[in-house]
C-alpha cells in the first residue's frame, strides 16, 4: 500500500483485531486520510477503549456507530459519514467485520448459520449499496 493515497475510508469491526490495525496503518502512512471512519458496533463499550484512545488523539478519527448485519444501522452511519464528507463521497471501503462460530456437524444450529451468514455475508453487500449523502442521508445503490 506504498503508493497509496485515499482521503478517506470507512473501515468496519475497526475497534479491535485487523480493523483496529488497519486504523493504525493508515494513521502511519506518509500522508495519512483526511478522514478515517471507524465502524463499530459498541463504540462506548470496554472493547472499543483502545479505539477512543487512538481517537482522542487523532482527530481524523471519526468513531461511527455500526452493526453491518442491520439495515437501519448501515442507513444511519452511511448519513452520518455524507455529513462529514459533504458530498465528495467515500474513497475506499473496507468490509473487515466478521465473525466465526466454531461447531461441528453435530453442534452447528440454523441460528449461528444465519448469524455468521447475514454478518459476513451479507452485511458487506449493503455496505457496498448504500452510498453516502449529505442531503439524503443515504440512498440506496445505483
Ligand atoms: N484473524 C485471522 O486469522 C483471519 C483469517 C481469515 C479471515 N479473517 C477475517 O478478517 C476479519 C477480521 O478478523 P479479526 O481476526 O480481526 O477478527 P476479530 O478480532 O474477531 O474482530 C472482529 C471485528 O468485527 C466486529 N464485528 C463482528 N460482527 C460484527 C457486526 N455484526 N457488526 C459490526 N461489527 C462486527 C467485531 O466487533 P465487536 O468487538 O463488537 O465484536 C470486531 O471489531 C474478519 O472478517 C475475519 O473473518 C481473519
Amino acid at each position: 500500500m506504498a503508493g497509496l493515497h485515499v482521503r478517506s475510508l470507512l473501515v468496519t469491526g475497526a475497534n479491535r483485531g485487523i480493523g483496529l490495525g488497519l486504523v493504525q496503518h493508515f494513521l502511519r502512512m506518509p500522508k495519512p486520510p483526511q478522514w478515517i471512519f471507524a465502524g463499530c458496533r459498541d463504540p462506548k463499550g470496554q472493547r472499543a477503549q483502545e479505539l477512543q484512545n487512538l481517537a482522542s488523539k487523532h482527530p481524523n478519527i471519526i468513531i461511527i456507530p455500526l452493526e453491518v448485519a442491520n439495515p437501519a444501522s448501515i442507513k444511519a452511519a452511511a448519513a452520518k459519514v455524507g455529513e462529514h464528507l459533504g458530498g465528495s463521497g467515500l474513497n475506499l471501503l473496507i468490509n473487515n467485520a466478521g465473525m466465526v462460530k466454531s461447531n461441528t456437524l453435530d453442534t452447528e444450529t440454523l441460528e449461528d448459520m444465519s448469524e455468521v451468514y447475514t454478518t459476513n455475508t451479507i452485511g458487506p453487500l449493503l455496505m457496498g449499496q448504500v452510498r453516502p449523502s449529505p442531503k439524503l442521508g443515504c440512498a440506496g445503490g445505483a
